[in-house]
């Protein structure tokens, strides 16, 4: 019910009574005075004036907690339920041991703090608290493990959509943001978000898919090993962005793509969209795989979506995210 409150509080923007509070929840009032001094005790300006009721006052610094995510949240079931927590090692971990113990697809698992994020091939990820988003999606499709890669592709035009809306709806301007294939989102060259998927199979059917996201949002030191292609939303798009309402939008766009992507059995309709916000797209890129190096010109992907790399000789190989490393022949991107 906190969730709630808060929705219709943001909504309303005036004061809203206690009667109409307990009639739409069916509550009694002390209920609904719990609920309220619970949100004011996570740090939300709320306002309590006799005979008039309650309001919310401007969220000058955002509360980022399990009711501002559920009280962003527009989606059927993708987040749905969601958890939060203050500190988790990593959110793939946390994910994959509720997948084990039966999470129902849709899940979400949100943290503010990682002690042990993981990054793609071994790597760590730098994850402080109190500055980016780290979260990590369990689904359970239908369809085969083959297919399972694309799934990343799908969250990272989530994630380049719903920086796009987060950044659109307060008629805010920044340098594009682009996807370097398969899942990074990179703005000005530089990375702003990692995706790892990870995926138990049993025999020919996938147990569960876990897709983990990490955005840097504000500006933060970061390590020395990653200092020079790493950036955050704050500094590439110079914006101050709300955490909940940035994954509320991503969950969005990636619920809607998703259940398209299971009718259509392959990214054959989101392809295009994809292919528009590849930053490498008709440049040269170096393509290192396990018979070694060469370079050639990235067209975009396929239904499959793997990238399409057209040689010197005019031959276009296809791609296989697993198995290779794509950089842009001048640095990272
Ligand atoms: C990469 O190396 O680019 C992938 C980084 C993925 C980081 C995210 S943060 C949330 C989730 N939990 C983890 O431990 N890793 C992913």
């Amino acid at each position: 019910m906190k969730a709630e409150i808060l929705t219709l509080l943001r909504e309303r923007s005036d004061y809203v009574s206690g009667q109409e509070l307990c009639g739409r929840f069916g509550v009694s009032r002390t209920a609904v005075w719990k609920a309220i001094n619970q949100l004011k005790k996570e740090g939300y300006p709320i306002e309590a004036v006799q005979n008039r009721g309650y309001r919310l006052c401007e969220e000058t610094e955002e509360v980022y907690s399990l009711s501002g995510l559920a009280s962003r949240l527009q989606t059927e079931w993708v987040g749905r339920p969601v958890r939060f927590y203050e500190e988790l090692g990593s959110t793939n971990i946390q994910a994959k041991a509720e997948a084990e113990n039966g999470a129902a697809s849709g899940t979400l698992i949100v943290t503010d703090h990682q002690t042990a994020g993981r990054g793609r091939r071994g790597r760590s990820w730098s994850s402080p608290a109190g500055a980016n988003i780290y979260f990590t999606l369990i689904l359970r499709p239908e369809f085969g493990p083959d297919r399972a890669s694309m799934l990343t592709l799908l969250m990272a035009l989530a994630v380049a959509d719903g920086i796009e809306k987060t950044l659109a709806a307060d008629e805010r301007e920044g340098e594009p943001v682009k996807i370097k294939w398969p899942n990074d989102i990179v703005v000005n060259g530089k990375k702003i978000c990692g995706i790892l998927t990870e995926m138990s199979v049993e025999r020919d059917y996938i147990q569960h898919v876990v897709i983990g996201v990490g955005i840097n949002v504000k500006r933060q030191e970061f390590p020395p090993e990653i200092a020079s292609t790493a950036t955050c939303l704050e500094e590439a798009c110079g914006v101050r962005l709300s955490r909940c309402t940035l994954i509320a939008d991503i969950l969005e766009s990636f619920e809607r793509d998703y259940e398209e992507f299971c009718r259509q059995g392959d990214l054959s309709t989101l392809r295009e969209r994809y292919d528009a916000l590849l930053v490498n797209r008709d440049r040269e890129v170096c393509v290192l795989d396990a018979a070694g190096e060469y370079r050639g010109t990235a067209r975009g992907i396929n239904n499959a979506g793997e990238l399409l790399v057209e040689t010197a000789d005019g031959e276009i190989r296809e791609i296989y995210a697993g198995e290779v490393s794509v950089r842009g022949i001048y640095g990272y991107a």
